[in-house]
């Protein structure tokens, strides 16, 4: 059976998990439109893939900025959520702004968003919502206090979520990885250990995405975890 190509909103398709979903669904035919604070950062033209400048902590542009991407994009049936920013450490080392814009980014933007796509995905055939939470959604981590609390919310939400669009066509599903070899790390004091064991590569999540998307309609997959066969953290 031919697999139905689908148009994909990729958040975070700049880098790491999202360029490497943008990329997979691409090469398998789907449509892709990408989003990034700077779309400068997609120097490749490539056929199918559109891109979207979408930042996520001006929470009040959301709604509108969907309302224009689905008028352009009046096919979009599946989103992959997988912007989203790491900041670790003890509560008393974060700054309040620092709480707040970290769950902006990782929590409340992925609600408004919801929100916004909600009613025209409810009227297409088939729908997914695919959320890329993480490890730390599913047990607290020392230094993880407000990381480990963004993830948690996402989880509690896709949840609720998934029970609410059950009577719909709309998919609901949370992959949660453990450390993935991209530049999420960039910024951090501490990365996977050098060994092919110690980190999933983005190729790995993008898989999975892809598993769930084609995945028969009439069967919701509602979490993933995959985690490295070793887990080695290297302190920089
Ligand atoms: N890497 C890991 O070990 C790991 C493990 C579990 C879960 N995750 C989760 O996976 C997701 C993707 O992480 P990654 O590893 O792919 O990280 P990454 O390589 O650093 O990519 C992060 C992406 O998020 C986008 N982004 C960041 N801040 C944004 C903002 N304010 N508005 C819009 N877009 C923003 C970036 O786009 P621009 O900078 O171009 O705007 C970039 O495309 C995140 O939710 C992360 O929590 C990662």
């Amino acid at each position: 059976m031919p697999t139905i190509k689908r148009t994909v909103l990729v958040t975070g398709a700049s880098s790491g998990i999202g360029r490497a979903v943008a990329r997979l669904l691409l090469q398998q035919g789907h449509t892709v439109i990408g989003t990034s604070r700077d779309c400068r950062k997609f120097t490749h033209p490539m056929e199918r893939f559109s891109s979207v400048q979408l930042d996520l902590s001006q929470l009040t542009e959301l709604p509108q900025k969907i309302r224009d991407l689905q008028q352009t994009f009046p096919d979009l049936d599946a989103v992959v959520f997988s912007a989203g920013v790491g900041q670790f450490g003890s509560v008393e080392e974060f700054s309040y702004t620092q709480i707040e814009a970290l769950m902006t980014i990782n929590f409340t933007s992925q609600v408004f968003l919801t929100k916004a796509l909600l009613p025209a995905l409810k009227r297409k055939a088939n729908s997914d919502l695919i959320f890329i939470g993480s490890e730390a959604a599913l047990k607290g981590s020392r230094k993880g206090a407000v990381y480990c609390a963004s993830k948690f919310a996402l989880r509690g939400f896709t949840q609720a979520l998934r029970e609410e669009c059950g009577k719909s066509n709309v998919r609901v599903c949370l992959i949660n990885p453990g450390m993935v070899k991209t530049p999420f790390f960039e910024p951090l004091n501490f990365e996977p250990g050098d060994h092919e064991t110690n980190s999933i590569l983005p190729e790995d999540v993008a898989k999975a995405v892809s598993y769930v998307l084609s995945s028969r309609p009439q069967i919701v997959i509602d979490e993933i975890n995959l985690s490295p066969l070793n887990k080695v953290v290297k302190f920089k």
